[in-house]
């Protein structure tokens, strides 16, 4: 099947059912997203379809022919993304095992709200869960991700 990853075609030999996680990571050699419940509920591996948050352990790659995807590597070329510059000024990550889907929701959540308000952010970062608790630090780095945005600073 052919994918679209990060601008970038990719052919690859998998079965039908074969969920995108896998494919990212052991076909294609994307070990950005990660796996942590394999049942839609974490967030870990969140990936960009399209522009829309997806959970790429349920999500058939099959499915995506004609789609574009993002992943973490994507995201930008030297982390310049307003996310990532912000998410590196508060120190946000603990383990990190869970930011790459956070950063990847976040990205997508000011794709769509520029400047979004608390309420906002907590309903669609929802999916998204930390062991280590960093869900403040995420919600400060959002808010000045949205600051980088608006004063231009971006890549
Ligand atoms: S690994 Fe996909 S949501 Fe948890
Ligand atoms: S930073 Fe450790 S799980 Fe989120």
């Amino acid at each position: 099947m052919k994918l679209s990853v990060n601008g970038v075609d990719h052919d690859v030999e998998a079965s039908s059912d074969m969920p995108l996680l896998w494919v990212l990571r052991d076909l294609v050699g994307l070990t950005g997203t990660k796996y942590g419940c394999g049942i839609a509920q974490c967030g870990a591996c969140t990936v960009l379809v399209d522009g829309v948050p997806m959970k790429a352990c349920i999500t058939p790659a099959s499915s995506m022919s004609g789609r574009k995807i993002t992943t973490i590597e994507g995201l930008s070329a030297d982390a310049s993304h307003p996310v990532q510059k912000a998410w590196a000024e508060l120190d946000v990550v603990q383990c990190g095992y869970c930011q790459s889907g956070q950063i990847m929701a976040a990205a997508a959540l000011l794709q769509v709200v520029n400047n979004p308000d608390d309420a906002q952010i907590d309903a669609a970062m929802a999916g998204n869960l930390c062991r280590c608790g960093t869900y403040p630090r995420i919600r400060a780095a959002i808010h000045r991700a949205a600051e980088i945005g608006k004063s231009g600073d971006t890549p």
